[in-house]
């Protein structure tokens, strides 16, 4: 079924992509489309018998419709695109009109105060919908039914048409990209290792076939579960608040110049995070992604750019960061100074994706609906180069086929729902707020969606940043030691841990200064106590064993989870792009999500969590500090935890 084009290819002057079927893998190369499933758009032509396919009969499907209560698009009170120093106090709802204004979003009659806008709405989707277009029929028929593989077509051309013209109005080449939607973004990134990747084993294959991949030094940790298995060799390249480095030591360049063959591969593949970068808070600038877009260009990289905080992006830090600092305040800037705008000012104030910039048709982004809807809906796309849409497609038809047609149909009818006039009337006997006729969040709902998710976010992220900036150092004051400075008060202070603000996504990344803690370097009173550094020479002088970093780290940890604190972090070494940056640096860090605690928790556990930092730096007994790294390495959960049920995947989630 071929989707409605946005400009007709006539009048597109734009040069065409690159072909870059030289990078896919042979697996790629030998795949041809599903002989069975070509068959699909004939489906669509009115009044064909249907002989061909395996298909049941929709009538046969149990649910008669699916309905649920959903939110408003109004729900959530967004923050200014522009945070002007002194122009703070947003007073609640009375804002919204200007801001809805200036976002291009009607607020409609029935946005005015904050009950109206919280309330919910019914939507439902019927068995059968009598629209004949493919494209605007929203029903179980047709969702539940096996379909195309590049998605539920009204749910892909809204969400295809949302990509091309609001949140990538830029791209350079000939037609545009193209979308296909995908069970979330850790399966986008699977088909698209699937698709450039040749899996290659150690002692088997010819070490001048590995495949490598580039990241930043710390990196979202489920990557390395996707490639390391497949034979990729993971090399980190360095990264600084921002994100990835082109130039320096450290840097793409610098790798990808000096490359040393006998690992392998020149990298052919980047795995990037840009805007509020899990787990470092960073959004990169359209000033370095150009830099780094370049080498890419250069050197033959295929772009993989995971950003599923797109729309997490904090103005506010900046300013913040340098008031709590006692720094000249930045001027506002403009973050995008691409041609074409999407006409959203909420959207045009966001660092804009490297598709935007994409002359070859090298990137290849995947976006989910996890931040935005849900997790558990398993639902994003993928948006590329037709080309390379073209090959996720094959590798989809031969594996998941299309998202659950259950997520798909519900997504589909919140977006674009009309409510069909019998649907309505069967809730006549329902609440007044029940009946309210859902007529689909369309565009500009969307867009109103993710820029009150934003301002919740970013209060979360201000509440959380303000708290820790209050506690990051530690003021001691001590007797002098000196007679001449007998009537003088001393007084020390030390450098718990330092931070940048969150630029955008959901964590904060949090330096520790171990080096400060009284205990540091240390000797140890037992060498059995578990340190994944106890054998670097670091931690040892003269044959004896140091407190170091990793032993602090580890300790802080568990110290953390006893109460008063009940405080779980996610420590650094997670996160870490190798096992070389998990020794040398990655115990050093901290990430701290403020986004799955409720509102007030925010606020009350990161004031317990630097209660708990100031108490760990007064501990001076090397036994206690001991006692913390031996209940670190073994089973039992202190603090009352309960028997420490189902905590056995507990490195899933907390890396996600
Ligand atoms: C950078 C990044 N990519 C992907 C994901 C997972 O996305 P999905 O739920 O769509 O698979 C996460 C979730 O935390 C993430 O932080």
């Amino acid at each position: 079924m071929a989707l409605p084009a946005s400009s007709s290819p006539a009048e597109d002057s734009r040069p065409p992509p690159k072909d870059l079927s030289h990078l896919f893998s042979d697996v790629t190369k030998a795949r041809v489309p599903n002989s069975l499933k070509q068959l699909y758009k004939y489906f669509a032509i009115p009044g064909i018998a249907q002989f061909a396919g395996g298909l049941p009969n929709s009538s046969y499907f149990p649910f008669d419709t699916l309905e649920a209560q959903t939110a408003k698009p109004q729900r959530w009170e967004p923050t200014p695109n522009d945070p002007v120093p002194g122009k703070d106090g947003l007073d609640d709802f009375e804002v919204l009109p200007s801001q809805l204004s200036r976002a291009h979003i009607s607020p409609g009659p029935k946005t005015k105060t904050k009950d109206d806008a919280l309330a919910a709405a019914h939507l439902i989707v019927p068995h059968d919908d009598p629209v004949t277009d493919p494209f605007r029929r929203i029903d179980l028929a047709t969702a539940l039914q096996y379909g195309q593989a590049t998605g539920y077509p009204p749910l892909l051309s809204f969400i295809r048409q949302f990509a091309r013209e609001v949140l990538h109005p830029n791209v350079p080449y000939k037609g545009g990209p193209e979308v296909i939607l995908t069970v979330g973004s850790t399966d986008g990134n699977s088909k698209v290792l699937e698709l450039f990747v040749n899996n290659w084993i150690e002692g088997k294959n010819d070490v001048r076939d590995r495949p490598s991949l580039v990241t930043e030094t710390f990196m979202y940790p489920a990557v390395l579960s996707q490639s390391r298995p497949r034979g990729v060799n993971v090399i980190a390249i360095a990264m600084d608040d921002e994100g990835m480095l082109p130039y320096g030591p450290g840097g793409l360049e610098d790798v990808m110049s000096n490359w040393d063959y006998s690992k392998g591969r020149r990298p052919h593949l980047m795995y990037s995070v840009t805007m509020g970068h899990n787990p470092t808070g960073g959004v990169l600038s359209v000033a370095r992604r150009k830099q780094l877009y370049a080498l890419a260009s250069r050197f033959d990289i295929i772009i993989i750019e995971d950003d599923p905080y797109w729309y997490l992006q904090y103005p506010s830090a900046e300013v913040d960061e340098a008031r709590a600092r006692s720094r000249p305040v930045p001027e506002s800037k403009l973050v995008n100074p691409l041609q074409k705008k999407s006409g959203y000012d909420f959207v045009d104030s966001l660092v804009p994706s490297y598709l935007n910039i994409d002359t070859d048709g090298r990137v290849v982004r995947l976006d989910t609906f996890s931040k935005t809807i849900a997790p558990g809906c398993r639902l994003g796309f993928l948006t590329a180069a037709p080309a390379i849409v073209d090959r996720v497609l094959r590798i989809a038809e031969a594996s998941t086929a299309a998202p659950s047609g259950f997520v798909q149909v519900f997504v589909a009818q919140a977006l674009m729902g009309r409510q069909p006039e019998a649907a309505t009337k069967a809730f006549a006997s329902r609440s007044t707020k029940d009946q309210l006729t859902f007529s689909g969040w369309h565009t500009d709902g969307w867009v109103r969606w993710v820029a009150g998710l934003r301002g919740e976010y970013e209060r979360r992220m201000t509440t959380m940043a303000s708290i820790l900036e209050e506690g990051s150092w530690q003021l001691k004051q001590s007797t002098p030691t000196r007679d001449s400075e007998a009537e003088w008060g001393v007084i020390t202070k030390t450098q718990l841990y330092d931070f940048a603000w969150p630029r955008g996504g959901m964590f904060l990344w949090l330096h520790m200064r171990f080096e400060t803690h009284p205990l540091w370097k240390v000797p140890r009173k037992s060498s059995s106590s578990s340190s994944s550094s106890s054998s670097s020479s670091s931690s040892c002088r003269d044959g004896i064993a140091l407190i170091d970093g990793p032993t602090l780290s580890g300790a802080l940890m568990v110290y953390l989870t006893h109460k008063p604190h009940l405080v779980l972090v996610s420590p650094g070494s997670m996160f870490s792009a190798s096992d070389e940056i998990r020794e040398e640096t990655g115990w050093a860090y901290f990430r701290l999500c403020f986004a799955a605690e409720s509102t007030e928790n925010i606020d009350i556990c990161s004031r317990r969590f630097v209660e708990g930092v100031h108490r760990f730096w007064r501990i001076k007994s090397v036994r206690e500090l001991e006692d913390l790294v031996e209940e670190g390495s073994s089973d039992v959960v202190a603090a009352g935890a309960g028997e420490g049920e189902n905590l056995t995947n507990l490195s899933a989630w907390m890396g996600c």
